[in-house]
């Protein structure tokens, strides 16, 4: 048999047969354009991953209900046939590459993105916000839930007109027909609140009207949260209640859980193991005997293939996972998995970009998300030698562009082994799943031959001379940002009660092997870093501190860890002390100021975790030496200012493609 056969082997569902197991579940983009029409690249993007063997590409949520159904804030619009044409355009290109295309037609709700409301209230089944601090909706009228029915239903005969192969019902993540299912939002005392029967009732009138619309033969899929995973919320027992009165003329269950107050589980969190929620899946097939999809965080070929085999799923949702790499399920069927470029679930620049900050997704590990083959028949025209000093992943991409780009390259990494920060913080237990990417990166300089790595060599203006370039990449990174605070430098690091992340790092064993029950942790920064450590010790069970000087934790985390670190630190009763000032770092205190009196917060363990600072050690002298002689020094990644990998990466494929252009050599 071969490898991956279950992967491989095609589903008809009636009128539309997917020629293997690998879905792309809708994922919200911000490409479309200000009027809700797709743009060619976004055209392109989902093209990409039809070229790359996806079987079933489902288009992110469109707008069934323009303005009252917003979401996001280019959201792709199916309100009108104006839209037709343009849908059309999408599904004969994905089409050509062999992949069955859905859309995913939905109705925000409560969920409706302000910036597209001009000033309206939205609605909902009743008047709970659909997130902690989102805005207040109000109850819609029986007359007003009966139009929205039939939007739905026009929505999905434009759906099929324009040449898609199946439809799909958002009725989960806290969405319109969710904010009706749902116990946690729906109070009404109507036909249409209450029991489960009635929660369900607004669902089952759109699945009626819009299989009225789409005829017999034509397949409805149903996207629904299984688990609430939020007090008071849908069990999976009793969404397979909601599904008794559902499941006549669904054709496919794409099995998702959560609400926005529970999105780690969601978008899965980092931590979350590969397939954790196929059960839910299994749970609904067992019971409607219907195909269904799991999805999160599946990115390994073994765990996707064991789903299928196991019959836990029918299909496997590959979000995320396709995001990062296109190609993966051709590269699985060529038996090349040892290459593919796996999604580290950080949600930087997807879900961050998409839903926290009304950015275009970008990828962390993926430079190119919309084009992939940025260097496609560009080859460098003579001879070039490029250095690249740090093996971090900011350099490494840049000594892979520069590779393929037809250079010599050489690659300078002063430790033992490649992968600099990002092998660092994968060794805290949570975050493992980022050694991914230095994997993905080694293995592709291991393939080209014209990239020569040296480990354990510290570059000196000499050796980098003797490599005769024409061009130095300096990527050396960042260290602990240390400002000189009484008491900091004489400890930090240096004594064992008191460290950095690296000191965490360095212990970890150590630590996971110690009993902290009831031990007492203070952490000095509330941002990305010093909430990793607070997990880390929370799940010890020890009493964690955390010290900010800003007046709330996490400020610069992407909407997904926001939530779960939240969860985290509210779960475990963390000692949150924000709007607080670290004054002294003693033998077992810090020395803190807080509305402007000085504390004493006493520790086992002190961390220090203030941010990173670049680190540049022949910068200057590389600079110096090769003044006016036309080669060209750049610096990227941390060592020019220290922040996410996903600024790294963009860094080492551009600024490398930008410097071999502007020597004219490509
Ligand atoms: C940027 C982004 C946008 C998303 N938008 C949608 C959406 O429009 N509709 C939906 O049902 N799920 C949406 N999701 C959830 C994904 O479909 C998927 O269930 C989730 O990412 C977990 O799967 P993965 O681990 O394979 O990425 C979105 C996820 C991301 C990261
Ligand atoms: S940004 Fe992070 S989570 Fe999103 S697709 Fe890329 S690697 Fe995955």
């Amino acid at each position: 048999m071969k490898k991956f056969n279950n992967i491989f082997t095609p589903l008809t569902v009636k009128t539309m047969t997917i020629k293997n197991r690998i879905v792309m579940p809708p994922m919200g983009t911000n490409y479309g354009g200000t009027n809700g029409e797709f743009t060619e690249e976004h055209i392109k993007y989902y093209e990409q991953r039809a070229k790359g063997g996806t079987g079933l590409i489902i288009i992110e949520n469109v707008c069934v209900d323009f303005t009252m159904g917003s979401n996001g804030t280019t959201q792709i619009r199916l309100d009108h046939d104006k839209y037709i044409p343009g849908l059309y355009k999408l599904t004969e290109r994905l089409h050509k590459h062999g992949a069955c295309a859905s859309i995913q037609i939905n109705h925000s709700g409560a969920s409706a993105v302000p910036a597209r409301m001009e000033g309206r209230t939205p609605v909902s089944s009743s008047d709970i916000p659909s997130k902690t601090g989102g805005a207040v909706p109000r109850a819609l009228t029986k007359e007003e839930i009966l139009d929205i029915v039939e939007k739905y239903a026009a929505a999905a005969k434009r759906a099929q007109m324009a040449g898609f192969d199946a439809v799909e019902i958002h009725a989960g993540h806290s969405y319109l027909i969710c904010q009706f299912l749902s116990p946690v939002y729906n109070k009404r005392t109507d036909e249409f609140g209450g029991s489960i029967e009635n929660r369900a009732r607004f669902a089952r009138m759109i699945i009626d009207a819009v299989r009225r619309e789409v005829g017999p033969m034509f397949p409805i899929m149903l996207r629904v949260s299984a688990e609430e995973f939020i007090e008071g919320g849908n069990t999976l027992e009793d969404t397979l209640e909601i599904l008794q009165y559902l499941n006549d003329e669904v054709d496919i269950f794409n099995v998702s859980s959560a609400l926005n107050d529970s999105i780690q589980y969601q978008i899965d969190a980092m931590y979350l193991e590969d397939g954790w929620r196929s059960y839910m899946a299994k749970a609904v097939k067992d019971k409607f005997n219907k195909p269904v999809i799991t999805t999160g965080n599946i990115r390994n070929p073994q765990v996707a293939d064991d789903i299928l085999k196991e019959g836990k799923a029918d299909l496997i949702g590959m979000g995320r996972g396709l995001i990062a790499e296109p190609n993966w399920a051709n590269k699985v069927q060529s038996g090349k998995e040892d290459t593919l470029r796996k999604c580290i679930s950080c949600n930087i620049g997807c879900a961050g970009h998409r839903i926290g900050l009304n950015r275009p997704i970008r990828c962390t590990i993926n430079p190119d998300v919309i084009n992939e083959d940025t260097l496609e028949n560009r080859k460098v025209n003579k001879q070039t030698n490029v250095v690249v000093i740090g093996g971090g992943t900011a350099g490494l991409e840049a000594a892979c562009t520069a590779a393929e780009a037809g250079s010599t390259t050489f690659l300078l990494e002063q430790k033992a082994y490649l992968g600099g920060l990002a092998r660092e913080i994968a060794k805290l237990p949570a975050k493992d799943r980022i050694n991914d990417f230095p994997d993905y990166l080694i293995n592709r300089a291991k393939n080209l031959k014209n990239l020569i790595t040296f480990t354990n060599t510290t570059a000196s203006v000499e050796l980098v001379e003797n490599l005769k370039p024409d061009v130095i990449i300096n990527a050396t990174g960042s260290k602990p940002l240390l400002p000189p605070i009484t008491g900091l430098l004489d400890r930090i690091d240096k004594q064992e009660k008191i460290q950095s992340i690296f000191g965490l790092i360095k212990n970890v064993e150590m630590f996971k092997n110690l009993d902290l029950k009831g031990k007492k942790i203070a952490v000095v920064g509330g941002g990305a870093v010093g909430l990793d450590v607070v997990e880390f010790f929370t799940e010890k069970d020890a009493e964690v501190t955390i010290i900010e000087r800003l007046p709330v934790l996490g400020r610069d985390l992407d909407i997904v860890t926001k939530v779960q670190m939240m969860t985290m630190v509210e779960e475990n009763k963390v000692n949150v002390m924000t709007d607080t000032s670290l004054l002294e770092v003693k033998d077992n205190s810090f020395k803190v100021n807080r509305d402007g009196k000085d504390q004493e917060i006493e520790f086992d363990y002190g961390f220090v975790c203030l941010g990173m600072r670049s680190e540049t050690p022949i910068l200057a002298s590389l600079q110096e030496k090769f003044a006016d002689t036309g080669v060209e020094v750049i610096n990227i990644g941390d060592s020019l200012r220290a922040r996410r990998i996903i600024d790294g990466t963009q860094e080492g494929r551009y600024t490398t493609i930008n410097v071999l252009e502007k020597l004219n050599l490509i």
